[in-house]
């Protein structure tokens, strides 16, 4: 059910790959809530991908861009106002790549060439497309500006490698960034901590099966899918979220907060045979 959330804002969605894609989500969302936006992604993206497939059901030119590269965004942001017919209102980066993963460089073990350039496509575009647009003025005031992040920036999960920095420095990046978009334009600058999600970038994570398995069993609300993530997207650009600014948003239901589970705590009894008291086999006793 669409709730016309989005009539008469303009955006820029950046990294919808696949149907797959949390950003391809957000666009076919966004697009349903009476959005218009541009789409943008790498030139390898959009040869490989099927971004185009997505624009046309969405009515959207699509501008590639690698978000590393000032220029190509400064082109992206100035054509998207061109084609949309103003300063826009929202930007999703979602966006993320690790060389090191990809080439299986374990954490103690790493390229810096690679991390570096971890760093650049998975957090430092976000300042490069923060700082553009706010060069050029883009962004209309009560605007926002949301990145997808992991909880591996404030713990340490087996297997994610160097990207738990690059979402360190993200989520960095949207506090610093959104002081002073917040006092000089009043624009909104968040990330979202969005659950493990079967996506390209996903599928990249060491044991994401496992990892999506364990966080499911230990989040009291389950995982958070892909369009559930869209649809907080949505409520982010949206006009009923004006005052949130800052903020790095766990999406993720419930696992954040979660310590030990009593599914968790049964599990763990059974696998290692410890001599602990039995656990009660109605969890609500507890
Ligand atoms: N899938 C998960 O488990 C999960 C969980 C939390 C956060 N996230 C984050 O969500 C975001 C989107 O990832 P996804 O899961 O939808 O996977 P995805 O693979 O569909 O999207 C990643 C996108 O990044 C783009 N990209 C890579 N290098 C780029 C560059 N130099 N310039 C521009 N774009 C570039 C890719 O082309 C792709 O479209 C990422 O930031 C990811 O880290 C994903």
């Amino acid at each position: 059910m669409a709730y016309n959330l989005l009539k008469g804002k303009k955006g820029i969605i950046f990294g919808a790959l696949d149907n797959k894609s949390i950003a391809w989500k957000v666009a076919e969302l966004a697009h349903e809530e009476g959005a218009v936006f541009t789409l943008s992604n790498t030139p390898t993206a959009l040869r490989f991908g099927e971004i185009n497939e997505l624009a046309e059901k969405c009515n959207a030119t699509v501008i590639p861009a690698d978000a590393t590269s000032v220029e190509d965004l400064t082109r992206v942001i100035e054509q998207s106002m061109e084609i949309l017919g103003g300063k826009v209102d929202f930007i999703l980066h979602s966006i993320g790549m690790s060389l090191n993963v990809r080439k299986k460089r374990v954490y103690s073990d790493l390229d810096y060439n690679y991390l570096m350039k971890t760093l650049d496509i998975s957090a430092v575009s976000f300042h490069k497309m923060l700082q553009t647009a706010y060069k050029l003025d883009a962004i209309n005031e009560w605007g926002s500006v949301v990145g997808l992040s992991y909880i591996a920036a404030q713990r340490t999960l087996y297997g994610y490698n160097d990207m738990a920095d690059a979402k360190a420095l993200l989520e960095s990046v949207a506090r610093s960034f959104g002081y002073i978009y917040g006092r000089e334009r009043k624009i909104r600058v968040n990330t979202i901590s969005q659950s493990p999600t079967y996506t390209t970038a996903g599928s990249g994570v060491k044991g994401i099966d496992s990892l999506m398995d364990f966080t499911d069993r230990m989040s009291p609300l389950g995982n958070a899918t892909a369009d559930e993530c869209a649809s907080y997207c949505i409520t982010l650009f949206s006009d009923l979220t004006k005052k949130v600014t800052m903020q790095n948003l766990f999406h993720d239901g419930g696992f954040s907060s979660m310590g030990m589970s009593w599914k968790a705590m049964k599990m763990y009894n059974k696998s290692f045979n410890c001599d602990c008291d039995p656990i009660d086999e109605d969890p609500i006793t507890d």
